[in-house]
């Protein structure tokens, strides 16, 4: 048994779900990075759990010129050394089927038919496709006109069709209502996934079992007791190779409308009366609603951005990011955002959220703090205090999956001392978890029907809502002073200025 589970929760980790039903998976976009490193990994986890059909089969459809056997090959090529050669793996491998083709031109969807055809004949998929659009966003209107005009979107017959979207959906508010639009003249909302990466992350779905699973948090949930919230997205990467989209986009469209979003949602939403998805999005969209859209002028107060020179990462020299490839020389381009964001209902009224996200910091971590009020009056104030703040409620995404509370003890000694101390849980200590991508859940969910990690039209329109405005400011005044950060540092000076003219600061995140 895992240190520290009982006996009934060892059971319950045991338990295998039930395997969903048959279906054919075509990844648009197959020999792209997504794929090989995120959903094949997942789909093969999920055959390793026994959460994948049996009658299942992945049809890739990319432009490149590749055999069926380059294709496996390639697919397959990050699933773990261990998992090679094995018996799954052998009938994993079976499932990959390759189909070159152009996403403009209409012959390669009636070629999909025809093949889709087939499969369903040889493995028995039962005409349920899940189209899985893993491509760059200027495709993804287009593909959900072809697959709508080819016919595959038609669910006949108790046969499904979903089709899952991956980000950025839209770069502004206007953009994600013309995609809405667009893909919703072909499909019926419970037929789109939009995926968003982070609410396949363990510890973005134990936010909700810890707010409603729990009695004793929720009650002091609220502008009673918490003093603020911050939630930090920090990334030790660079833009890797991804320098042509990123100078195009920026931090805040990068991981604002979306992301951050989701963690701030789960943290904020009211209880849902269900588990049943529109039941957690409809709470999920209220919060995004209630958040106070900024003014020109509070853009100017409550917004910061920076962008990385070059500095050290783990000791390593970083160039700038105005060096890295596939970015312009003198680009203005963000890569690190800063805000306070207000939410205007009976809960959060009086309680800022501030929230960071930047590549090229100090750390890769991410964790969402709830700072509590202080004691209305302070007994010890005598008493010599080391290192003593107010009690904090800290959710860490990632890379630690943990939460831990701080509270004020008595240091040993005959004097009287108070220090903080943490009560904490580690989630691969307690429940010995393997490491998943965190694909798999989506998937899964996508494959049985199930959309409560997805996010709706109105959610993603909501988040573009938030930003919008700020987005309008920052380009009509440009940066004057970037870079204004060193590579492996924790963002611009005006960062810390922003809580600082609250009297507040950002929590200090050790290594
Ligand atoms: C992606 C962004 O959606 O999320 C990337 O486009 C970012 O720029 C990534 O690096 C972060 O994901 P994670 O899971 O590593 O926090």
């Amino acid at each position: 048994m895992s240190a520290g589970a009982t006996a009934s929760q060892e059971n319950l980790l045991q338990q295998p779900g039930k395997a969903a039903g048959p279906c054919a998976m075509v990844i648009f976009g197959a020999s792209g990075d997504l794929t090989k490193r995120k959903l094949v990994p997942a789909l093969f986890n999920l055959a390793k759990a026994n959460l994948l059909p049996k009658n299942f089969i992945v049809v890739g459809v990319a432009h490149d010129e590749l055999t069926q056997e380059q294709f496996r090959d390639q697919a397959t090529q990050f699933l773990a050394t261990a998992d090679r050669n094995t018996e799954a793996s052998d009938w994993f491998g079976q499932r990959f089927l390759y189909e070159r083709g152009s996403f403009a031109d209409a012959s390669t969807f009636s070629l999909l038919v025809d093949r889709l055809k087939k499969v369903d004949e040889e493995f028995k998929t039962g005409g349920n496709y899940l189209f899985y659009l893993a491509t760059a966003p200027r495709f993804f209107a287009q593909i959900v006109q072809q697959l709508g005009a080819a016919g595959l979107s038609n669910e006949e017959q108790g046969r499904w069709r979903r089709v899952v979207i991956e980000k950025p959906f839209g770069s502004d508010l206007e953009s994600a209502q013309t995609l809405n639009r667009q893909i919703k003249s072909v499909l019926a909302e419970r037929q789109i996934y939009r995926i968003d990466h982070y609410l396949g992350k363990e510890t973005v779905q134990n936010i909700l079992v810890f707010r409603f699973d729990n009695a004793i948090f929720e009650p002091i949930w609220n502008r009673r007791y918490i003093d603020h919230v911050q939630i930090t997205n920090a990334e030790t990467v660079g833009v890797e190779q991804r320098g042509g989209y990123f100078d195009n986009a920026g931090t805040l469209r990068d991981m604002v409308p979306n992301h951050v979003m989701q963690l701030l949602s789960l943290t904020a939403m009211e209880a849902p009366v269900s588990f049943q998805a529109d039941a957690v999005r409809n709470e999920q969209a209220k919060v995004l609603h209630a958040i106070q859209p900024l003014d020109s002028e509070e853009v100017l107060h409550v917004t910061v951005r920076g962008q990385y020179g070059e500095g050290l990462i783990a000791d390593q020299k970083v160039p700038a990011y105005r060096a890295e490839p596939g970015v312009s020389p003198e680009s203005r381009t963000e890569t690190f955002a800063a805000l306070k964001l207000n939410i205007d209902n009976w809960r959060w009224a009086g309680v800022p959220f501030y929230l960071r996200t930047g590549k090229r910091m100090a750390e890769r971590h991410t964790e969402i703090t709830i700072h509590f009020k202080r004691t209305p009056f302070a007994i010890f104030q005598h008493a010599p205090v080391r290192k003593l703040h107010a009690n904090q409620l800290v959710i860490q995404i990632q890379p630690a999956e943990a939460i831990s509370l701080s509270f004020g003890a008595k240091i040993p000694g005959p004097v009287l001392r108070v220090g903080s101390v943490d009560m904490s849980f580690e989630y691969t200590k307690y429940f010995k978890a393997e490491a998943y991508t965190g694909y798999e859940v989506l998937l899964y969910d996508c494959m049985i029907g199930d959309p409560t990690l997805f996010q709706r039209a109105d959610m993603v329109e909501a988040g573009w809502r938030v930003v919008d405005p700020i987005l309008d400011v920052w380009k009509v005044l440009p940066p004057r002073r970037f870079p204004n950060y060193a590579a492996g540092s924790w963002g611009p000076k005006e960062a810390d200025e922003l809580l600082a003219r609250d009297e507040r600061e950002w929590r200090k995140i050790e290594p």
